[in-house]
């Protein structure tokens, strides 16, 4: 029965034209949290972050919930002990959970795998077990470099268990930016897999690992279709896990404050940096967060469809929902493969109760046409979350209405890499929804939106976030570099001699009257594509070390689908041809030195760029020319006419 597809705008006529939504009481009547606790949080913190420590069973309590005598070097839950493993597995077990699913994961090509907390617990110690076999002692730095396959959360709990901090690469980066993170984490040891479909094409991932890593590493490989047949110095993962076959492995007792992982991320400057997360805080407010936001329940089949490479599938797809003992489904393709229905087929199939996913894949959706998400039955999901940028109100009312029914409250929920949780979001049971704007800060988290001076700026006036009391979640350094620390995220608003510390997170905002916060995006060079974090630098250097190319600057420019996309413009050395072929020996440079999804959407050639008077590169306005806004005055330009010439080359 196929029914025609609906017309633009016979979808426009069925999104909801309000601007406010209030909870579904089919929600509220079911929801974790229903009565607002931020009052309760203001009077009483910082001991109101007992409310994220007690998700958790330690070892033994802390005795002080913070210690900020050597601020921002802040220290939270101190002296109490716990094991990060242990609270996603054992204690599920322990309590008679063991049957129940942990892990429910989808293979590209439809193959499935299913893993109870007691399978779970089984796998993790073998694996535990195998990883000590190795050489892999407490406090070394484990990397896993690998697709989304079972056996990288399993990883990343085996090394929780034995105190080893993980260090997670996304297997799309390059080989130099494996090596880079390796480099600096000094982490000897890389989990990696040989290789994994996407979109059907089978990619050989063995091969950039073997590239990336250090000589001197330990590698341990996941045979992804077959046995895996070792090399020197490498050892086969199975073969680990089935030499140490019911291996028990007590989980270490850690610190509250001891390293859990290390995540790289991009910044204006320099090389990536290393963001440093303890076992204590971090994962308290992951599974706060999912208790109170997430609204995750044991009982509930829960998907988040990110990637664990990133911050969100720490914090979402492995931490946060397994310390809650819920399932996580984790799926390793692409959305449209092999059709466009296949997330909604998946939703179906597995009766997922809670799906978080990125504007972008919203934006995708829309795309695609609201018939995929109409031929499936959806009723089971009651929550939707978004992530990683902004979201423009309709692609939030089509996520409402065509994934929602319109049943289904949705969290906008504003976070960061560093920040370990979300930090701005609507409570899903509690607060009232305005499209495009995240919400109000979580309960404990006191965000604000402050002006250059660090003076809080009227409501609908646009000015910068900044967070002005430390959180459980909060990255305690960047690796190896505390001056880094001090100077990117404190020192702009920050004011020492009165020991008052603010954290800035180099976003804009505005703020409205109900103390709702739009978050407008970076205020720093960083791009955001896709909900990935991608700093200029990083991209220019990589242009200008191509040979011919003599000067290149990278902006975002809008994109309606990726958010933002990378555009680069890049002026040549002289007698070098400025044809496709050399076009895409850039592009293919920077898939070489990052990975492929930072790839620009634009090379665009030109005798110069525009500058100010003192010589400045005007990013505002290359920024403008790629997202083809309306440009302000040029008047100030050492050389106005470049900016036509670029227009129409865009143009064409
Ligand atoms: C940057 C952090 C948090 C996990 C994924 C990205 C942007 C994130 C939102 C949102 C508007 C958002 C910010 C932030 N961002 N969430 N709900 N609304 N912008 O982590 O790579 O560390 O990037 O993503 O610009 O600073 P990340």
């Amino acid at each position: 029965m196929a029914e025609e597809p609906e017309t633009e705008p016979e979808i426009e006529a069925r999104l909801p034209e309000q601007d406010s939504f209030e909870p579904p009481e089919s929600f509220v009547e079911q929801a974790n949290v229903t009565d607002d606790p931020r009052d309760e949080f203001d009077e009483n913190w910082p001991q109101c972050w007992e409310n994220a420590a007690d998700k958790l069973d330690w070892f033994d309590g802390y005795d002080e919930v913070l210690d900020d005598s050597d601020a921002p070097f802040y220290e939270w839950f101190v002296g109490g002990k716990l094991n990060a493993c242990y609270e996603c597995v054992d204690r599920h077990v322990e309590d008679g959970r063991g049957d129940a699913t942990a892990l429910s994961w989808e293979g590209e090509e439809g193959e499935t795998r299913e893993y109870t907390y007691e399978e779970l617990l089984d796998e993790v110690q073998a694996f535990a077990a195998g990883l000590r076999d190795v050489g892999v002692e407490e406090d070394d730095v484990v990397t896993m470099y690998m697709p989304m396959v079972p056996e990288l959360p399993i990883a990343m709990l085996a090394c929780a268990r034995i105190g080893a901090p993980h260090n997670v690469v996304f297997a799309g980066f390059s080989a130099d930016a494996l090596r880079t993170r390796m480099e600096n984490a000094s982490s000897d040891f890389l989990v990696t897999c040989d290789s994994y479909y996407r979109r059907g094409e089978k990619l050989d991932h063995k091969k950039k690992a073997d590239r990336g890593a250090p000589d001197e590493a330990t590698k341990i490989v996941v045979g992804r279709f077959e046995r895996y047949v070792p090399t020197d110095g490498e050892y086969a993962y199975r073969e680990l896990v089935t030499r140490h076959e019911g291996a028990s492995v007590e989980p270490v007792e850690r610190d509250a404050e001891d390293m859990l992982f290390l995540m790289y991320t991009s910044g204006t400057t320099g090389t990536p940096k290393g963001v440093k997360h303890t076992t204590g805080g971090y994962l308290s407010y992951a599974a706060w967060t999912s208790h109170a936001v997430l609204d995750l329940k044991p009982e509930d089949t829960y998907w988040c469809a990110a990637d664990i490479g990133w911050i969100t599938g720490h914090s979402y797809i492995v931490y946060g929902p397994l310390s809650l003992g819920t399932t996580s489904l984790m799926y390793e393709g692409a959305p449209d493969y092999p059709t466009k229905n296949r997330l909604w087929e998946m939703v179906e199939g597995y009766g997922v109760d809670v799906f978080y996913t990125a504007p972008t894949a919203v934006r995708a959706f829309m795309k695609w046409g609201t018939e995929h998400p109409e031929s499936h039955d959806l009723s089971s999901l009651r929550l939707l979350g978004t992530v990683g940028e902004p979201i423009n109100p309709r692609a939030w009312k089509w996520y409402y209405r065509y994934i929602g029914g319109e049943d289904c409250p949705i969290v906008d929920t504003w976070w960061q890499t560093e920040t370990g949780g979300m930090m701005v979001t609507t409570l899903p049971g509690v607060d009232e929804m305005k499209p495009g704007s995240a919400g109000p800060p979580l309960p404990g988290i006191d965000a604000r939106v402050v002006d250059e001076s660090g003076d809080e700026v009227d409501a609908g006036d646009a000015g910068y976030l900044t967070v002005h009391k430390p959180w459980p979640g909060m990255l305690r350094t960047v690796y190896g570099d505390d001056e880094r620390y001090l100077s990117e995220y404190w020192e702009t608003y920050s004011d020492e001699d009165a020991d008052e510390w603010v954290y800035f997170p180099e976003d804009g905002a505005k703020i409205d009257d109900d103390g709702y916060i739009t978050v407008l995006g970076r205020v720093d060079d960083v791009v955001n594509v896709s909900g990935h974090r991608l700093g200029t630098m990083e991209l220019e250097s990589s242009i200008v070390g191509v040979e011919g190319v003599a000067e290149a600057a990278v902006v975002g420019g809008e994109h309606d689908v990726k958010g933002e996309a990378v555009y680069a413009y890049v002026i040549v050395e002289e007698g070098q041809d400025t044809d496709d072929t050399f076009r895409e020996e850039i592009v293919d440079a920077v898939e070489d030195d990052i990975g492929p999804f930072a790839r620009p959407e634009e090379v665009v050639f030109t005798d110069a760029l525009p500058k100010t008077r003192s010589g400045k590169i005007m990013r505002r306005l290359l920024e403008d020319i790629a997202s083809g806004d309306e440009l302000g005055d040029t008047s100030t330009l050492r050389n106005p006419d470049v900016v036509k010439d670029i227009e129409r080359k865009l143009e064409k």
